[in-house]
C-alpha cells in the first residue's frame, strides 16, 4: 500500500485504445484499478483491455464510446457500473480537432465539434458521474487538456479554446464539489509521440523547431503522461483540487 495505490478503485479513461490514454490506462491497472479501456474502435480498445487482463486478469473492460454522442456516453457510464459496481475516476480523455489552419477561415461545423467533443462531452459525462461521488464522498475527476491551452495559435486556435475551457471546467468543478471531496484537475501535455500529433513529430524540421527551445531537447512520450494521472487518481493528490498540471519538457517556461 503506497500513496499512489489505486487498489479497489475503478476508473473510465476515454480514449484509452493507444496514445495518452492506453499509457493512463496500463498504469492504473498497474497500481491496482479496474479500467474502463474506451474509444470508437471496439477492436482497438480489445487489444488494449486483453493485454492489460493477460497481465492483470478482471481488471479491464472494453466499452466503446463516441464522446460526441451524449447516449453512447450514458451507456459508457451504465456499462462500467454494471460490470465493476462503481466509478471513482473518471478520466476525460479523448478529444478531437478537425481542422488546421487560420480561425478566420474555420467552418463554423469544425468549430462546434470541436467545441462540442472537447468541452461539452467532458461537462457531460462529468455530471453523469458525480452524483454516485458526491455521495460517497469521494471522486477524481481528470481531464487531459494541453498547453495549447495557455498559449494563442496561429493555426489550431479553436482546438486551444476547448482546451483553455477544460481548465475552466475543472475549476468550476473544483468550486462546486469540493465540500464533498470530488476533486477535478486538468493535465496539460507538451508534444507527445501519438498519432494525434504526428504531423508535429513526423516532419524532421517541424520537430527540430519545437524540440529547439524545449528544456529537455526532446518531445514526450505518452508513459511520460501516465504518472501525473495516478498521482491525480490516488490519495497522493489527495489535497489537489482545480488545477492544471503542465508537463511539456519545459516548453512552456523557456
Ligand atoms: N499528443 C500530443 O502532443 C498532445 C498534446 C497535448 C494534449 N494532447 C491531448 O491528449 C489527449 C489524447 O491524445 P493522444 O495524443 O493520446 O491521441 P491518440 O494517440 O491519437 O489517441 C486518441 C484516442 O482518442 C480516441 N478518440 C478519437 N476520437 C474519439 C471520439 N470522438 N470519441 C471517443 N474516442 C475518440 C482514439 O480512438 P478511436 O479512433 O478508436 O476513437 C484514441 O483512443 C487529447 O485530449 C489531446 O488533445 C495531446
Amino acid at each position: 500500500m503506497t500513496l499512489f495505490d489505486l487498489s479497489g478503485k475503478t476508473a473510465i479513461i476515454t480514449g484509452a485504445s493507444r496514445g495518452i490514454g492506453e499509457a493512463i490506462a496500463r498504469r492504473f491497472a498497474q497500481h491496482g484499478a479496474n479500467v474502463v479501456v474506451s474509444s470508437r474502435k471496439a477492436d482497438a480498445c480489445d487489444e488494449v483491455t486483453n493485454s492489460i487482463n493477460e497481465e492483470y486478469p478482471g481488471k479491464a473492460l472494453t466499452v466503446p464510446c463516441n464522446i460526441s454522442e451524449k447516449e453512447q456516453l450514458q451507456n459508457l457510464v451504465d456499462k462500467t457500473r454494471e460490470h465493476f459496481g462503481q466509478i471513482d475516476v473518471l478520466v476525460c480523455n479523448a478529444a478531437l480537432n478537425p481542422y488546421f489552419g487560420p480561425a478566420m477561415d474555420c467552418p463554423d461545423e469544425a468549430f462546434d465539434k470541436i467545441m462540442s467533443a472537447n468541452v461539452k462531452s467532458n461537462h457531460w459525462l462529468a455530471n453523469m458521474v458525480l452524483p454516485e461521488m458526491l455521495e460517497r464522498e469521494n471522486g477524481s475527476i481528470i481531464i487531459v487538456s494541453s498547453i495549447g491551452g495557455l498559449k494563442g495559435s496561429p493555426v489550431i486556435g479553436t482546438y486551444c479554446i476547448s482546451k483553455a475551457a477544460d481548465f475552466q471546467l475543472v475549476r468550476n468543478l473544483a468550486v462546486e464539489h469540493g465540500s464533498k471531496n470530488v476533486r477535478a484537475n486538468a493535465i496539460a501535455p507538451g508534444l507527445i509521440k501519438t498519432y494525434f500529433a504526428k504531423a508535429l513529430w513526423d516532419n524532421p524540421d517541424i520537430l527540430e523547431q519545437s524540440t529547439s527551445t524545449t528544456p529537455l531537447k526532446r518531445i514526450g512520450l505518452p508513459d511520460e503522461i501516465a504518472g501525473a494521472a495516478v498521482f491525480l487518481a490516488s490519495d497522493a493528490g489527495a489535497f489537489m483540487t482545480g488545477q492544471q498540471m503542465v508537463i511539456d519538457g519545459g516548453q512552456t517556461i523557456s
